[in-house]
This record gives C-alpha cells, structure tokens and sequence, in this order.
C-alpha cells in the first residue's frame, strides 16, 4: 500500500490541527481553574518544554522512518529478535477509545452552536439547568449530534490524506486561529485582561497538590496528542526532506500558544464580570454563555465564534485519533479505506452512546464501572494511563531500542539538531521522559505516594 505524502504546510497543519483540539479550548482552561491557575500552567508549561517536544520528536521520527501504520512501523524498525516491539503499535487503538467520549463532546459543542441562536442564558442558574438537562436527560438529542459528529468525521478520513485530511485542516485550522486571534484582541481591551494574566501566570504555589501535578504531566500527552500513534501515523506521510525538528518545534509551539490563548479569552470574560474560574468542566458551557449574556447581541456572536473554533479544533484532532486504526486496517488486512472507516466508527459510535448513557438520570446506574460513569472511566483511563504509557514506550524504542547511530544520523545533522541540543533531547529521550513517565504511572496506581 502506497501511502499518500502531505505537503510540508500541509503536514504541519495536519499535525497542529491533531494537537489543537478540545483539550486546549475546554480541557486546559478548565483545568488551570480547578487547580488554581499560574503554578498548574506553569508544570504544564515545563513538561510540554522537556518531555512533551522530546516525545513529540521521537514520534515523529519513528513515523519518518518506518512509513507505514504504527504497528508494521514498529515492527519494520525493530532489530531481529526485537520484532515483539510490533505490540507496541497497538498504541494506536488509543484513539478510538478516545473517541468514544470525544465524539460526544463535539456533540455537545454542536447542539450549543444550534441553541444559541435562541438567545443565552442570563444567569449560571438557567446555564446550569440548560447543561446537566442536556446531560442527563436529552439522550436522543446527544446520540443525534454523536452520530452527526460521527458522520463528519468519517466522511473526512474516508477521503483520504490529501484531500481529506490535510485539505480540511488548511481550512479549519487557519479560520480556528482567525477566530482565537480575533477574540483575543478584544480580550486584551477588557479590564478582566490583567486579572486573567495575573490568574494563568502568578504561581500560587499552595494549591498546586500532588493531584494538580500529575494532571499537568497528563494533559501535556493528550494536548500535543502524544502516546497513542497520532502523530506517528502522520509522519508516516511527511514529505521527504522535512526537517523533524523544527516541524515538532512549530507544532509544539502552536499548540501551547493556542491553549494560552484560549485560556487568557475565557479568563478575561470571566474576571471582567467577577465569575469564578473553578467551574470545572462545565467552564465553556455553562460559565462562559452566562458571561457572554452581558454583552448582548454581541455576546451572541462571539459564543458563535468561540463553539465554532471549539467545533473546528475537535473535528481535526477526531479525524487524528481515528486515521492510526484505519492505516492499521488498510495495511495489515488489506482493507479498503472506506470499509476501515466504517467499521472503526461504527465501534467508537455504540460505546459512545455508552458513555453518553452514563451520564443520564436514567441509565446511569448501568453504564458505570466501579461507581464511576463509563464516560470519566473512558477519559482517566486514556489521559491519564494509556497516553503516558504509550509516551513511555516511544521513548524508550527510540532512546534504548533504535541504534544509536541511526537516530544519530538522522537528527544530529545541520537540518535537524545542533550538537548540544542533541544531547539534551537524547538526554530527555532516554532518562527525564521515562523517569517521569513512570513515576507519574505508579503515583496513579497508587504504588507510590508523590
Ligand atoms: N490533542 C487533542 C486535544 O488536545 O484535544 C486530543 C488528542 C488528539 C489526543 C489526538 C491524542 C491524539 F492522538
């Protein structure tokens, strides 16, 4: 199987529309509000710099290098007797787990984009009824946008990597920074603006606990979409030539430039009408529609503006998550690409509902593991085990497993890295990222007390 190339624009679009997505514009803010702002970003911020850009390399280079889906990439670039290594491919069959409660949120973002044509809510009261009503009561509604997001989705990844993939992500992606960019200028206008900066930057070091830790380290994964093959799969499509580095670096840049962005709009809104930041996950639909409510018909169309950013960074990052399984089926059962899409997203779509049944008054009770909704199981199992422990295994094929001098060869040259950043990344590659991957996995399982 001829796999397609990207464009280089292409590509890094494609790879920054994977790591863009609704962790930066949902997840990130609402996280810096639940565990306190400035010392959250702030971890967050070191290990995107030292762990995050150094898997995100190795990723890479394993796609650069065995072309092909994540599974044969492994295998092809195991030496003999290492063969086993193939297992870790299996990584890539993250993404459809993600999916399965990623594609509901979109859903969520795709009902409020319709509903707020009604007008919005004036108080967090009417906000809040709005929301868990919706959660807990609306399911045909939720299954209805799930399947529609489905379908979107599909319909993309079925056209393929050049005019599916990388032609909508040319698209979304510029229009998604246009619409951030543009809010942010007005952001910067409002009186709201220095608190926010004040809230993300200033480090209150007593509310960072244990717990706040390690989300950060989490987040940083599943934000630059790390640990499940991804970006790994993409690579296998980038176009000769292509300087590894400096691609990771703009993508890595891109992403946590977007996720700063998208915190300091929402914070703004917040602190210029003195509204709590610490919503949790309800922040963007239940905080920010209230908030925007003040600003009138104006407050109409930026909450249009910002679900549709919202919408255009969960799209191209769902069609990332789903592109490693279809490659896998396309190239170890000689699937056809259609066929691989419609199986994959029948599978993401049925437990989907699952996870969207956990959370209503009705099914609740059945749809739960060990007390917990399928839903937060689905999302703690991927962000915070299966993510890392893919990172983990990356970065000890390419620091332990690939031969020195191959991965010498092709990233400590004049394209790629200078000679001491070399050795800073193999220094990360090889000790800080899986160090800490598995101090951070342990601490999880409750082996380790941080
Ligand atoms: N990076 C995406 C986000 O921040 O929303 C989520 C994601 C996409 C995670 C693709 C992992 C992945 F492979």
């Amino acid at each position: 199987m001829k796999i397609q190339r990207f464009s280089r624009i292409g590509f890094i679009m494609a790879a920054a529309g994977s790591a863009v997505g609704l962790g930066n514009i949902w997840k990130f803010p609402y996280m810096t509000g639940v565990y306190g702002g400035g010392a959250f970003v702030l971890v967050y911020l070191v290990t995107i710099a030292f762990i995050g850009f150094s898997v995100m390399v190795a990723e890479m280079l394993i796609g650069a290098l065995g072309r092909s889906d994540t599974v044969s990439s492994f295998e092809k670039l195991a030496p003999p007797g290492k063969k086993w290594w193939k297992y870790a491919g299996f990584m890539g069959f993250n993404g459809i787990i993600i999916m399965t409660f990623y594609s509901v949120v979109i859903g969520w973002i795709f009902y409020y984009l319709v509903s707020i044509f009604g007008g919005l809510p004036d108080s967090t009261q009417t906000a809040k009824s709005i929301f868990n009503d919706l959660v807990a009561n609306k399911v045909n509604l939720q299954i209805f946008f799930h399947t529609l997001s489905v379908a979107i989705v599909a319909y993309i990844v079925h056209k393929g990597i050049k005019s599916g993939i990388e032609k909508i992500n040319l698209i979304l992606m510029p229009s998604l920074m246009l619409i951030l960019f543009g809010l942010l200028a007005y952001a910067f206008s409002l009186d709201g603006f220095k608190e926010a900066l004040a809230f993300m930057f200033e480090p209150k070091w007593e509310k960072l606990n244990s717990e706040a830790f390690i989300r950060a380290v989490g987040h940083s994964f599943f934000t630059l979409s790390l640990g499940m093959g991804a970006i790994m799969t993409y690579a296998a499509s980038l176009p000769k030539d292509t300087s590894i580095t400096k691609t990771a670096f703009i993508v890595t840049f891109m992403d946590t430039l977007i996720a700063l962005v998208a915190g300091l709009v929402i914070f703004s809104f917040l602190f210029q009408f003195n509204a709590q930041p610490s919503q949790g996950p309800g922040l963007v639909f239940i905080s920010l529609p209230t908030i925007l409510s003040n600003f009138g018909t104006l407050g109409v169309f930026f909450a249009l503006l910002f679900f549709l950013a919202l919408a255009f960074a969960g799209i191209t990052s769902a069609i990332s998550l789903v592109e490693p399984v279809v490659q896998y089926l396309i190239d170890r059962f000689g699937m056809t690409r259609t066929k691989a899409v419609i199986v994959i997203s029948l599978v993401y779509w049925l437990v989907g509902i699952g996870a969207i049944l956990s959370y209503s008054k009705a099914w609740g009770d059945v749809f739960s593991i060990g007390g917990k909704p399928l839903f937060d199981v689905l999302e703690y199992a991927t962000d915070s085990i299966l993510l890392p422990l893919g990172g983990f295994l990356i970065a000890i094929f390419v620091g332990y497993v690939l031969p020195k001098s191959e991965v010498r060869a092709h990233l400590n040259n004049p394209n790629e890295f200078k000679a001491i950043l070399y050795k800073i990344w193999l220094f990360s590659i090889r000790y800080i990222a899986p160090i800490a991957l598995i101090f951070m996995m342990l601490n999880l399982m409750g082996i380790i007390k941080l």
